[in-house]
C-alpha cells in the first residue's frame, strides 16, 4: 500500500530544536523556535498561569466546554484586538471561534477563503512564517507573495510593498503580521500602515493578520493592535488569528481565537456557523484546559494586571538581549553593521547570516538556527551572549 510514500522534507523549525537536542554539547543554544525561554533557556509558566491552574481546580469539564466559557474567551480575546470598548463586539458584527492556536486559526481561515472563494488565492510577505505556505498549500489556496523585507537595508521595502498592493488584481486576500513580523522582526511604521490600509481600501483587498506575538514588539497589547486598530478605523472588514502559545507561554496548550469581522450581525451568524462546521470536520472539539487557563486569566482583573506585567518583562529581557548582542560583537570589533538586531522587533533578529555561516555555527560553535540567519532572541540568554557573539563574529569575520 504505501511504497510510494516518501519521507516528507523536515519542517525548517521543528528540524531545528531536533538538531539542537540531538547534540549532547553543553555549549549548545537553541535560537530555533520563537517561543519565549527564561534567562537559563528553559521553557517558562507565568504565574498568572499558575494563578490561573490555582482557581480552575477541581472545576474542569472533562466532557465538553460550555458555550459560555467559549463565547468568554472569544470576546476577551477580542478586545485585546480590536479595543475593550469597540463597537466590533457590542454590535456582535464579528464571527469569534476559538482555535488550535494561531496555526489553526491560520488554517480555518484558509478553508473558510476557500470554501466562499473558491478561486481566490492569498498573497503572503516575502518571506513569511514558512507555515503560513503550507497551510495554505493544503486549504489549496493559490499563494502569491509581495516584497516586504530589504536585504539591503535590513528593513523594510516600503516602496516595494505598496508597489505590489496596488498592482494585485482587486478584491485580493492579504495576510499581514500586524507586529513582531515573524521572522524578520521588521514592522511597518504607524504612518505606513496607515498607507497599507488605505491602498486596500482603494483596492478592496481583504486583510488577514496574523497576530501571533501581541506584546512582543512593545510590550503593550494596544500599541502591538495599532495595525489593526487602523484598519478597523478605516472601515474595513478583517480577518484575524491570535495566538496565546507565546505570550501566555502555552505553546502546547494551543490555545488561539480566529475572528471574521462582517457588516452586521446576521452576517456573523452565518460567518460563524461554517467556521464551526469546519472545525467539526478538522478535528470536533478543542482541548478544554488551556481555554479554561486563558478565559481564566483574560477575565479575571487581577490574574490579568498580572498577566500584562509578565508580558512587558518578557519584551523587556528580550530587548535586553538585543543590546548584549549588538555590544558585544560591537565590543569585539566586528567591521560588519549590527544595528538591526536593536531596530528590529519582537522574539526574533533576521541577522543576515547565509546558510553557509548558519551551517557553521551549528558545527563548529553547537549554535542553531533556521536556515535563513533568524534569531529567535528568547534563546539568547546572559550566559551564553558572549559565546554566541563571538562565534558570530568568526563565522563573519573573514
Ligand atoms: C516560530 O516561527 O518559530 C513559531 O511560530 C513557532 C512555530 O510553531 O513555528
Amino acid at each position: 500500500w504505501w511504497d510510494h510514500v516518501r519521507p516528507a522534507s523536515k519542517d525548517p523549525i521543528v528540524g531545528v530544536t531536533e538538531a539542537f537536542l540531538a547534540d549532547p554539547n553543553p555549549k549548545r543554544i537553541n535560537l530555533g523556535v520563537g517561543a519565549y525561554r527564561d534567562d537559563e533557556g528553559k521553557p517558562v509558566v507565568l504565574q498568572c498561569v499558575r494563578d490561573a491552574e490555582a482557581k480552575i481546580a477541581g472545576s474542569e469539564f472533562l466532557e465538553s466546554i460550555s458555550a459560555a466559557i467559549s463565547s468568554k474567551l472569544v470576546e476577551e480575546s477580542l478586545k485585546l484586538v480590536y479595543g475593550k470598548d469597540s463597537n466590533v463586539i457590542t454590535d456582535g458584527r464579528f464571527a469569534g471561534i476559538q482555535a488550535l492556536s494561531g496555526t489553526g486559526a491560520c488554517r480555518l481561515f484558509a478553508e473558510f477563503q476557500k470554501r466562499f472563494y473558491p478561486e481566490s488565492q492569498i498573497y503572503l510577505p516575502d518571506p513569511t512564517w514558512s507555515n503560513h505556505h503550507n497551510i495554505w498549500r493544503d486549504a489549496h489556496v493559490p499563494r502569491r507573495t509581495f516584497r516586504y523585507y530589504n536585504p539591503s537595508t535590513k528593513g523594510l521595502n516600503f516602496a516595494a510593498l505598496m508597489d505590489d498592493v496596488k498592482n494585485a488584481p482587486d478584491s485580493s486576500f492579504f495576510l499581514l503580521h500586524p507586529c513582531a513580523h515573524n521572522p524578520t522582526g521588521v514592522d511597518p511604521t504607524k504612518e505606513q500602515w496607515r498607507e497599507i490600509s488605505h491602498q486596500f481600501k482603494v483596492k478592496n483587498h481583504f486583510p488577514f493578520f496574523d497576530m501571533a506575538y501581541q506584546g512582543f514588539a512593545s510590550g503593550d497589547f494596544d500599541i502591538d493592535a495599532k495595525a489593526i486598530r487602523i484598519f478597523l478605523e478605516d472601515g474595513h472588514l478583517i480577518g484575524c488569528a491570535q495566538s496565546f502559545a507565546k505570550n501566555m507561554g502555552l505553546y502546547g496548550h494551543r490555545v488561539g481565537c480566529l475572528s471574521v469581522l462582517c457588516s452586521d450581525h446576521k452576517q456573523a451568524v452565518g460567518v460563524k456557523s461554517q467556521l464551526q462546521q469546519i472545525a467539526r470536520a478538522m478535528y470536533g472539539s478543542p482541548p478544554v484546559h488551556g481555554l479554561l487557563l486563558v478565559s481564566t486569566i483574560l477575565s479575571d482583573s487581577d490574574i490579568k494586571s498580572l498577566w500584562l506585567r509578565e508580558m512587558k518583562a518578557m519584551a523587556n529581557r528580550i530587548k535586553s538581549n538585543r543590546s548584549a548582542l549588538r555590544d558585544s560583537l560591537e565590543n569585539l570589533g566586528s567591521p560588519l553593521n549590527w544595528e538591526h538586531i536593536t531596530n528590529q522587533v519582537g522574539m526574533f533578529c533576521f541577522s543576515g547570516l547565509t546558510p553557509d555561516q548558519v551551517n557553521q555555527l551549528a558545527r563548529k560553535f553547537h549554535i542553531y538556527m533556521t536556515q535563513d540567519g533568524r534569531i529567535s532572541m528568547a534563546g539568547v540568554t546572559s550566559g551564553n551572549v558572549s559565546y554566541l557573539a563571538n562565534a558570530i563574529n568568526q563565522v563573519t569575520n573573514y
